[in-house]
């Protein structure tokens, strides 16, 4: 039997923070240590969607890369690529854009968002400044996923909906030409997704309350002094549930030290003693990473050597399917 393929990218416009790093990149560099076959790549062609600082997007290429070697993904165990370097997917995109209906495309949440947001704004075009790259994007990230015939694709819950959409237009690719694609299933891990930042609320970029991953210690340490506690005073007990301290200390300690917090939040500990604890079992775990992560960033050659060795090692296996779905489409020598 064929392993299970499974199959992740990344979005190339930010720095990695502690979300990224509990919720996608530590569960997906275990899956690699547990043996299964994993393709992670850098998502650039995706980043320029809505990016459009050139300087951002190769700076963040470099970051992200750095951060997942950094973070000990071991390039000889997993695929690991940048998107732009696999040319068959692009071709591969527009072929499933020549199947993938615009009624489809309609649905899709990034696209309603921006139409939505130029209706409150009063926009008399609701498409006013949307691109035919944001509106065909989940095509985009179809040909991604099924240019390796990916079975598992571990995404936040936003990206549910991209997946339908992928299986959707492989089905429709299937069953008009010959089934050459895999149906792909978004896998979605709850206790992951929900890392709270600074203000309490889901750790994101678009809430400008993220604790970057690599930060030098210092700041690392003065970011946790930030976090948003009650006013309960030192010697009070505290409930946990609600302690943004508390669930960011349990996505990095072990169980025996979460129960003893727990105890502890009941004794009333002191939010300035909590928030030292949580930068010392975060910054431990950290640590060796953020030494290999800025060596890596001191050396990008290095780094785009992995890249190069990764798309070489997969290109044999993307021409192969282009070349097949090529063949189905009617496109292929004339003898
Ligand atoms: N769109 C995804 C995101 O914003 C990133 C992505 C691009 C992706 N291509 C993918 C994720 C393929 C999974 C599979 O998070």
């Amino acid at each position: 039997m064929k392993k299970t393929r499974t199959l992740t990218g990344i979005t190339t416009t930010g720095t990695p923070h502690l979300g990224n790093y509990v919720g996608a990149i530590r569960p997906a560099i275990q899956a690699v240590n547990d043996g299964s076959e994993s393709f992670y790549f850098l998502a650039d062609y995706h980043g320029i969607i809505k990016c459009h600082d050139p300087a951002r997007i190769h700076r963040s290429t470099l970051e992200i890369a750095a951060t997942w070697l950094a973070c000990g993904l071991d390039p000889d165990k997993a695929h690991f690529y940048r998107q732009s370097d696999i040319p068959e997917i692009m071709e591969l995109t527009w072929i499933l854009n020549c199947l993938c209906t615009k009624g489809l495309m309609n649905r899709a949440h990034a696209y309603k968002g921006a139409v939505a947001e130029n209706e409150a704004k009063g926009q008399a075009d609701i498409d006013h400044g949307i691109t035919m790259g944001l509106f065909s994007y989940p095509v985009l990230m179809s040909a991604d996923i099924l240019m390796f015939n990916a079975n598992k694709v571990p995404v936040g819950k936003d990206q549910i909906q991209h997946l339908e959409m992928a299986r959707d237009v492989a089905q429709k690719f299937n069953h008009t030409f010959k089934p050459l694609f895999a149906l792909p299933e978004a896998v979605v891990s709850e206790e992951t997704e929900l890392l709270q930042g600074l203000d309490g609320r889901k750790m994101s970029k678009s809430y400008n309350n993220t604790i970057p991953l690599f930060e030098p210690e210092k700041k690392l340490r003065k970011l946790i002094m930030k976090i948003q506690t009650n006013s309960q005073e030192p010697s009070e007990p505290k409930d946990t549930q609600n302690s943004t301290l508390y669930h960011l200390y349990k996505a990095f300690a072990t169980p025996a030290a979460v129960a003893d917090i727990e105890r502890r939040y009941a004794e009333g500990i002191a939010w300035g003693e909590m928030k030292q604890l949580l930068f010392e079992t975060i910054n431990a775990e950290i640590a060796p990473m953020r030494d290999r992560y800025n060596n890596l960033m001191a050396n990008p050659a290095h780094i785009e050597a992995i890249l190069q060795a990764g798309a070489q090692r997969l290109r044999p296996m993307s021409q192969a399917l282009l070349n097949d779905v090529r063949q189905a489409v009617g496109i292929y020598a004339l003898s």
